[in-house]
């Protein structure tokens, strides 16, 4: 159907309305196809990259991923190569910096219909989107669906999140802590806990040096490495929280766009950002683990706050300011916020 009346046929490239005889959930982004020649769907891909801006590749981090009039969100992996334009010779790379072309894994958090590139550039080709500044930052083709992603399915389980919830007579939640090293975090964290755990409510703590001493010892403290751990703790507290509990977390989590990730992973108001807001030059007094001296002598690289940033939440849930509180206070603060605690 167009403004003009009725078509007997439309091509590509003219807006049309489409009226389907069966009554199908599908909006903009959804592709139709022809049924006996569907496109491909699928969540990981091996893809070419054409690294467009100032900032380089961060793997690991989410950007906006656009594909036609899909968009998903997006992380990519470390490069498995880049090309030399030049000689056309493959080199090893960390990372993608301005104009360099490489290949690497990329992953979709929705699967999303495609052809690879070579024969279809509409379905196969896309560009990537900082989610924090909308700046295109890169152009990619698709080659091919990874095997794993179509050998792999989710398994249903008959006892959800809401059995589990029901039977601790709770309504789960992340607490997620964020601030400097040495801003209280874990101190105040683990105040939270205890009254909570006097109210009877199932909780558990995940603070960061413990989680590195474990899961995460393999990783440093690199802005990639960061990435992982927020990724892989935001994972864990999913899955505890999944399991009806309260979860807490203990990390300096020092980018915005990672805690935003944790937060779109989890339903709407299960995600309370708390922010343990304590001034550098106060952390850094404090010092209870002798590291800020460390990092200031130069034998530690990569400290939060000296030289490696720190983005404080623009609109934290809770914010509790270690200046004027003391731990118990800022503790008290934080649950009376919580409050209705079903
Ligand atoms: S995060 O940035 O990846 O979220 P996380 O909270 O897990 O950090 O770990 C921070 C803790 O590791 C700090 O409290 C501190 O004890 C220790 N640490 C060691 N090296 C560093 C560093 N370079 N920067 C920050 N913290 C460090």
């Amino acid at each position: 159907v167009t403004f003009d009346g009725a078509l007997s046929e439309a091509v590509a490239g003219q807006s049309v309305t489409l009226c389907l005889t069966d009554e199908i959930d599908c909006s903009r982004g959804d592709v139709i196809a022809a049924a006996d020649n569907p496109p491909e769907v699928s969540d990981q891909f091996e893809s070419t990259i054409v690294w467009m801006a100032e900032e380089p590749l961060i793997p690991g981090r989410a950007y906006y991923l656009k594909l036609g009039t899909q968009t998903v969100s997006a992380t990519v992996q470390s490069p498995k190569f880049t090309i030399n334009v030049n000689n056309m010779e493959h080199m090893a790379a960390k990372t993608l910096e301005l104009n360099a072309i490489g290949v690497a894994e990329i992953l979709t958090d929705k699967p999303i219909v495609f052809e690879p590139y070579a024969n279809n550039h509409v379905l196969g080709g896309y560009i990537l989107i900082d989610k924090i500044t909308n700046a295109t930052v890169a152009a990619g083709m698709l080659h091919f669906s990874l095997r794993r992603a179509q050998n792999v399915h989710w398994q249903a389980t008959d006892i959800g999140r809401e059995a589990h919830a029901a039977l601790k007579n709770q309504k789960p939640k992340i607490l997620w802590f964020t601030g400097l090293s040495g801003s209280g975090k874990s101190t105040i964290a683990n105040e939270v806990e205890k009254t909570l755990n006097l109210l009877n409510r199932h909780t558990f703590l995940l603070d960061g040096d413990n989680i590195r001493h474990g899961l995460n010892k393999d990783l440093g403290f690199t802005e990639t490495d960061r990435i992982e751990n927020i990724r892989r703790v935001g994972e864990v507290a999913k899955l505890m929280a999944d399991a009806g509990l309260i979860v807490l977390t203990a990390f300096i989590s020092p980018f915005r766009a990672e805690r935003d990730m944790v937060r779109a992973m989890m339903p709407e108001g299960e995600f309370i950002e708390i922010f343990v807001d304590t001034p550098l030059e106060v952390a850094e007094a404090r010092d209870v683990k002798g590291l800020y001296k460390k990092a200031r002598a130069g034998q530690l690289k990569n400290f939060t706050g000296i030289d490696s940033p720190y983005e404080p939440p623009e609109n934290p849930d809770i914010c509790v300011n270690t200046v004027e509180m003391s731990p118990a206070e800022a503790a008290e603060h934080i649950v009376r916020q919580l409050m209705p605690l079903k």
